[in-house]
């Protein structure tokens, strides 16, 4: 690993963050000013897709919920609509209930602190960096992904990004090197800059701002970093979609239990399988509909079947009306839209 002396760190420092200034993305909506609401939403946000796909729901998510108050306050079925699409829907959840302990039982002061914004449901060691950087402008690193990426690169960091353990050892080393003074524009400056000269596939380390710090570069071998051991492949499940039309029409949906996977959502009833042979009805599509959440990969068979004599507890029929208000996860999504393809 490199060791920076004081000298290197500065000019790395005002390398950067000159190039920040004049090249970053200050336009994205949610750099527009520093307050605290709009750094939590974008950052939790951030954490589930792309910068593109992000500023639209963020735009609609402040459109509708401009304040930490407004957001404590609505009906959970909102929030999870203005989150439908972003998936993993124990994010929205959480966010909310942050919002509820800063409006209800902090009065609506703000945690600044990186080891009290901790204490929010949902804010993990990132989402603390993160906002208590940008938005209180305390000097701690913010280290999610991209930042991994940048200074594997630029030290030479060989431990497994995949263990727990290597995030004390990036702390350690960048620590010191974020700027006392712009802690938040230094970190926003390192996601600017792993999106761009220093991202993940074709690097364009050649043109990058920071190019002399650069020590996995200078000796070639920066295709190697960031180290990281392979993830276990998502374990394969199969089920059948039970299809299924009342006499107008509405379509009969079942309610999951409260916890596990997607909890308390509505979808098309899912009955497990181990295969084709097992459908219950009459088979409707020629592929599955196939989705992949983090450690499980769903295929799934939609199969027509006689409407039951009577429904279960957590068992309704939805008009369409309905199931457009609803906020339907994202494979349910696919179902209908395999359906639709028929
Ligand atoms: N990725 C994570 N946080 C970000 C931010 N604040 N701006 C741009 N990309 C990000």
């Amino acid at each position: 690993m490199e060791d920076w002396n004081q000298q290197t760190i500065e000019s790395f420092r005002r390398d950067l963050l000159t190039w920040y200034d004049q090249e970053g993305r200050q336009h994205l909506p949610w750099r527009k000013n520093q307050d605290p609401y709009r750094v939590l939403v974008s950052e939790l946000m951030l954490q589930q897709t792309r910068v593109d796909t992000v500023i639209t729901y963020f735009n609609r998510f402040m459109d509708a919920l401009p304040t930490v108050l407004d957001l404590a306050k609505a009906p959970e079925e909102q929030v999870l609509k203005l989150w439908e699409g972003l998936g993993y829907y124990s994010r929205a959840r959480n966010l909310q209930k942050a919002a509820q302990v800063v409006a209800f039982e902090l009065k609506g002061k703000w945690p600044e602190s990186y080891d009290d914004l901790l204490t929010l449901p949902g804010v993990g060691p990132y989402t603390a960096a993160a906002v208590a950087s940008i938005a209180f402008g305390e000097v701690v690193p913010a280290i999610d992904g991209n930042f991994f990426r940048v200074f594997s690169r630029l030290l030479k960091i060989d431990d497994d990004i995949a263990k727990p353990k290597t995030r004390r050892v990036f702390y350690d080393a960048v620590a010191p090197i974020v700027d006392p003074k712009r802690p938040g524009d230094f970190n926003q400056a390192i996601m600017d800059l792993g999106t761009s000269y220093m991202k993940t596939k074709d690097p364009d380390t050649l043109h990058s701002p920071v190019l002399k710090y650069n020590a996995a570069y200078r000796d070639g071998v920066e295709e190697e970093y960031p180290v990281k051991s392979k993830k276990k492949k998502p374990v394969s499940q199969m089920y059948e979609a039970l299809v299924v039309y009342n006499e107008n029409g509405d379509l009969l949906y079942e309610q999951r239990p409260d916890s596990g996977l997607l909890a308390g959502f509505w979808t098309l009833p899912l009955r497990p399988i181990d295969s084709v042979e097992q459908l219950d009805g009459e088979q409707l599509t020629i592929k599955p509909v196939s989705h992949i959440f983090s450690h499980r990969k769903w295929s799934i068979w939609p199969v027509s079947v006689e409407t039951p004599d009577e429904l279960a507890k957590n068992q309704r029929f939805f008009t369409e009306e309905e199931q457009q208000a609803l906020a339907l996860p994202k494979v349910q999504h696919k179902i209908l839209q395999a359906l639709k393809e028929l």
